[in-house]
């Protein structure tokens, strides 16, 4: 495993457990894209089941041109916020539809992430439990290391990023307490 320091994260540091494994089980990740993001969810997925992970495709389940992400940040943002499953993976064409949909979600911290060092920082830093990808923006290789490096690294635990994520449950406490 590489380490190196790039300023914010020493990239590679903590990755010490089975890939694919979560607290000695296999992790469980939703999935969803709409149209635009339909083939590269098909890679994901092929990726998920070659390393190990255990997944549920909450759709599109066919090709639809006129089918909305929001449908499918909903589902995959319920499934991580229930607890159901561990993470989820959301595609559209340029991963900001969708992720915009999945954190309307409460519990939700959903990160477009284009390099694996998002990824990384994405949660490390901010324990993000959905990633989102661009399907028309990313090539299928670059997309497969993202997807590696968000899922093996853990989140920091650093007194200042559990305080900030902290603050940012308040605005949804503060947001259901209006509703
Ligand atoms: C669908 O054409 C496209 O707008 C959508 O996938 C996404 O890129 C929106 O953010």
């Amino acid at each position: 495993m590489e380490t190196r320091d790039n300023g914010l994260l020493t990239v590679g540091a903590g990755l010490s457990r089975p890939y694919g494994k979560l607290e000695g089980r296999r992790m469980k990740i939703a999935v969803g894209s709409d149209h635009a993001g339909f083939e590269l969810k098909e890679n994901v997925k092929k990726f998920l089941k070659e390393n190990g992970y255990e997944y549920h495709d909450f759709g599109a389940e066919t090709f639809d041109p006129q089918d909305d992400y929001p449908e499918y940040a909903r589902k995959v943002g319920e499934a991580v916020a229930s607890g159901e499953y561990d993470r989820g993976i959301v595609v559209c064409g340029t991963g900001m539809g969708i992720s915009i949909a999945a954190n309307k979600v409460p519990g939700i911290r959903a990160a477009v992430c284009h390099t694996t060092d998002m990824a990384r920082i994405s949660r490390a830093h901010n324990d993000s439990n959905v990633l989102a990808l661009g399907g028309r923006l990313l090539a299928k290789e670059l997309a497969s290391d993202i997807v590696s490096a968000w899922l093996e690294t853990p989140f920091s635990e650093e007194a200042r990023h559990v305080r900030r994520i902290q603050k940012i449950k308040e605005i949804e406490r503060a947001k259901g307490r209006r509703a």
